[in-house]
């Protein structure tokens, strides 16, 4: 799977082994993992990315791909299905290297993957809660069309503090 966005150079394609440097590198930073969920580990080392190149691969109804620059990992992008009643939304995600943020990357990647996700019959909504004390990925949504359903007071407790949680979400037919 090859999945071309509108940056010339820049695609989603699956996780492969000799990404561990490059995941590596590019994961093991604090500004990346204070707003991830706690499943993204710090500091992140070659046996976590080993780790994650292997279950980002396994058949599952989510998705995970790496955002490739030129061939080269720079980052992350995912959807995992909710279950039971739920199981037609897809939970969002995404993350970039420090180094290559400001470029609109993640809005180019976000917006493939929108458009694959949305090109199955799975997933018809997308939720993407957002920590409150991250403007440049609501941006990224606003930007796609998210819409901003509502806020989770003191929802979240990252890098020892509580914060809220923004709740946006995408619907396949909205
Ligand atoms: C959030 C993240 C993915 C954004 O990646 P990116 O490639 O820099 O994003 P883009 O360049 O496509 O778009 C960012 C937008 O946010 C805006 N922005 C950046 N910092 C901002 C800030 N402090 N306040 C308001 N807007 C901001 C940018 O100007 C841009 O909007 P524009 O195109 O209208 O100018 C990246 O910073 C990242 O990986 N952060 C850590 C992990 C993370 O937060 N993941 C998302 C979890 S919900």
């Amino acid at each position: 799977m090859h999945i071309d966005t509108n940056i010339a150079g820049c695609s989603l394609r699956a996780w492969e082994k000799e990404d561990k440097p490059a995941l590596a590198r590019n994961a093991n930073n604090r500004k990346v993992w204070r707003n991830l969920t706690d499943a993204f580990p710090h500091p992140y080392t070659e046996a976590d990315a080993d780790f994650w190149i292997t279950t980002a691969n396994q058949a599952t109804p989510s998705i995970h791909f790496a955002i490739a620059l030129e061939g080269a990992a720079v980052g992350g992008i995912g959807i995992i299905a909710d279950e039971g009643i739920a199981r037609h939304t897809g939970q969002f995600g995404y993350w970039l290297g420090e180094t290559y943020w400001g470029k609109g990357i993640a809005t180019a990647a976000a917006r493939a993957m929108v458009a694959h996700a949305f090109s199955g019959s799975l997933f018809q909504r997308l939720e993407a809660p957002v920590f409150a004390w991250n403007p440049a990925s609501m941006r990224v949504l606003e930007k796609l069309g998210f819409i901003r359903e509502g806020v989770t007071k003191r929802s979240v407790f990252k890098d020892d503090q509580f914060t809220d949680s923004v709740i946006y979400a995408l619907t396949k037919n909205a």
